[in-house]
């Protein structure tokens, strides 16, 4: 049987508006639709995980309300085993989003609640499953002690770690020196090294200074321009894999990280793993909704095999 995926993060309820533009401070404008929906990067990435065929574990804080009850639906429809303390001084956590009628495109504000309380001994309780895993994935939504915490459990049982370092934070050399993979977008690769990134050699820049800090290898999402893979021997632009026009793509950088963390979990090689992540993704941007965008195994294959 295959090893598990072991994602740690946040969940949060998405309440998303769909209008023409932000309204400026004091100003109230007309949005067109609102939907709410299961979201938060961590939970967003394992379901992706689970409908692409892994076998996930999901690490986090919920508090005791509604949204909770949101999660565990969630999960349980997806496939994701849930390894959740329950935080009842808190929250579950909540997300504004912005959408932009025009593009799809968003802005998000979130209130993460329960999950912004995760601590390094939840990862200690969980830290057998983490070391029996084939990779463990974290991002930033929960505080960065926790992260650093899971990310040295699974490095030091030989577990392939995948960071997606979202919301961007500044990271030391020691959390980064703990990272197989590091897996930001333009933005947050900027914020990590302090370099423009608007071209596929400034990626390759940004990637070579994170490598010189320590991660190992280094993918750059570039929204509509695919991704880029860079280690020490080598740089591929993978395009993107289109499935058809762009609905909405929050939960798009959830979707490639969960479909990439499955690939290499079934032993893909690593430019593989990137197709299939931006399959997954090329998919999940076609729907509205983060977690309830992410696509089956069979959608994600379908997709690939068309070339
Ligand atoms: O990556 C998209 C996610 O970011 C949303 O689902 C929202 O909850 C925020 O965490």
């Amino acid at each position: 049987m295959t090893r598990p995926i072991v994602v740690l993060g946040i969940f949060n309820a998405d309440t998303a508006y769909r209008a023409d533009r932000m309204p400026r401070i004091g100003e109230t404008i007309l949005g067109q639709h609102f939907a709410l929906g299961p979201g938060g990067k961590g939970s967003n990435q394992a379901v992706a995980a689970a409908m692409a065929g892994g076998r996930v574990h999901f690490v986090t804080r919920l508090g005791d309300d509604d949204f909770a009850r949101t999660a565990r639906q969630t999960w349980e429809r997806a496939g994701v085993t849930p390894e959740v303390t329950v935080d009842r001084d808190s929250h579950t956590g909540a997300a504004f989003i912005f959408l932009e009628a025009a593009t799809g495109n968003n802005a998000i504000i979130v209130a993460s609640g329960a999950g912004g309380r995760i601590a390094p001994e939840d990862l200690d309780t969980r830290a057998e499953l983490i070391r029996s895993a084939a990779v463990f994935v974290t991002q930033l939504e929960q505080p960065i002690p926790a992260a650093r915490r899971g990310l040295a459990i699974a490095r030091a049982a030989g577990v392939t770690t995948i960071l997606n370092p979202a919301p961007a934070a500044a990271l030391d050399d020691a959390m980064l020196a703990l990272c197989d993979y590091i897996t930001p977008n333009e933005t947050e690769a900027e914020t990590l090294t302090g370099l423009p990134v608007t071209t596929l050699a400034e990626a390759e820049r940004a990637a070579d200074a994170l490598m010189a800090r320590g991660v190992g290898a280094v993918i750059v999402t570039l929204g509509g321009n695919g991704a880029l893979y860079r280690d020490r021997s080598r740089s591929v632009h993978v395009p993107v894999i289109s499935a058809g026009p762009v609905v909405e793509t929050t939960g798009a950088g959830d979707a490639f990280n969960g479909g990439f963390a499955v690939a290499l979990s079934e032993g893909c090689d690593v430019i593989e793993a990137v197709r299939f992540g931006c399959a997954t993704a090329g998919i999940s941007v076609t729907r509205a909704g983060a977690a309830v965008a992410m696509p089956s195994r069979a959608e994600i294959d379908a997709l690939l095999a068309r070339g």
